[in-house]
């Protein structure tokens, strides 16, 4: 399990040295998912991340840890790393035998999935959150309550109960787990958040396109959606607005988006559409604040004298409006 990182003195002692709390909060988190074939046949895999960054990959028929971050490997010596590898191949091995013990007799139906998320969050206000979370089969299973100091099913069924009891008994793992969520993770965060900022800062600007999804049928007076499209920004927060006649549209039935979606090159997209009564005689536009753009913003008009067609890439207007808050802040820890 990577109980074994928790264990280990030497990762502790290395990170006593604490740069300042971050001005974003920031979450380090451990995934681990096993994958129980049979009795005989288990595949691990591990990773770690920073925010959204993924900074550590384990592949566990080695244990070898990659690192994919060019500062992925600071904090601890060669030795340190191989020794730590050591030690979760060893637990691995115990956690996946523990495991199929419990399966054989509880009748567990091969095969199945476990997931952990094991980490601390550090929200700007100086606190921290940790976390440990174990799903089963993609639901949750059974989490530790870090300030109660006790594993706690999220489910009812009697293997979770079981389970419960069982990691309950071992009041030692939940003091060790305590400090490392308490302490160590929260160390660990800072010490790589120190290391890691220029990737932790990178500033991708923002693409934007505004284009027309005609109505469903031609002819037909329904309302045209008008359609924004921006791409290829980082960090994730953004902001993105209509404005009709140069006012901005307020949240309501016109309004539609997709969330932000992650692109495949670690950046970001997002669309942003908004429905308008036919031949109006308004003027629209689409407005994008992000922390790369340095305080100004993107304005991207709608051609009305083009009418419903597809790719209308317009200008870029800056210094127009002031940027959202978060993007101050990220822009003024930039500069710091
Ligand atoms: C964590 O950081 C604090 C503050 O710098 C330090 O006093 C403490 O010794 C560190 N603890 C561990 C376990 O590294
Ligand atoms: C266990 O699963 C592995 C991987 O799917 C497979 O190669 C192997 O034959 C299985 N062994 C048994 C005893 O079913
Ligand atoms: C293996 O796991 C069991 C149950 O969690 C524990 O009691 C035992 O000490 C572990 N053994 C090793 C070598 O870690
Ligand atoms: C710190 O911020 C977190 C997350 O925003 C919040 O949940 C928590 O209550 C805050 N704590 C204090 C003491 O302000
Ligand atoms: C919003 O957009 C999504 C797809 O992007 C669509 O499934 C959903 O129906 C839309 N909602 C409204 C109210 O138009």
């Amino acid at each position: 399990m990577l109980l074994a990182l928790l264990l280990l003195p030497w990762a502790w002692g290395a990170l006593a040295a604490s740069p300042p709390v971050p001005t974003a909060s920031v979450t380090l988190r451990l995934l681990q998912i096993n994958v129980f074939h049979n009795a005989s046949s288990t595949d691990t895999q591990g990773m770690a991340l920073l925010g959204d960054l993924e900074t550590h990959s384990m592949d566990c028929s080695t244990c070898e840890i990659r690192f994919l971050q060019p500062w992925a490997q600071q904090g601890l010596t060669p030795k340190q790393w191989q020794d730590l590898e050591l030690v979760i191949h060893r637990d691995l091995f115990n956690f996946s035998r523990t495991v199929t013990e419990i399966a054989q007799h509880h009748g567990g139906g091969y095969p199945f999935v476990t997931q952990f998320s094991i980490g601390c969050e550090l929200p700007p206000n100086g606190t921290s959150r940790g976390f440990y979370d174990v799903g089963v089969n993609g639901e949750d299973f059974i989490s530790f309550d870090v300030d109660g100091g006790k594993w706690v099913t999220r489910q009812r069924d009697k293997l979770a109960l079981y389970a419960q009891d069982l990691l309950n008994q071992d009041k030692g793992a939940a003091r060790v787990i305590q400090f490392f969520l308490r302490i160590t993770c929260v160390n660990l965060t800072k010490s790589f958040v120190q290391h890691g900022k220029e990737s932790l800062e990178r500033q991708e600007r923002p693409v934007a396109v505004v284009f027309a999804r005609a109505p469903p049928s031609a002819g037909t007076p329904a309302p045209v959606l008008l359609v924004c499209r921006v791409t290829g920004f980082y960090p994730r927060p953004v902001r993105v607005a209509w404005l009709q006649d140069g006012e901005e549209v307020g949240p309501g039935g016109r309004l539609n988006s997709s969330g932000i979606l992650p692109n495949a090159d670690l950046t970001y997209q997002l669309r942003s559409s908004l429905a308008v009564g036919p031949g109006a005689g308004h003027s629209y536009a689409c407005r994008v604040q992000h922390s790369s753009l340095g305080g100004r913003s993107l304005l991207i008009p709608w051609e009305q004298s083009r009418p419903w067609g597809p790719g209308l890439a317009v200008g870029i207007t800056l210094g127009v409006v002031a940027v959202a808050a978060v993007a101050v802040v990220l822009w003024r820890s930039r500069r710091r």
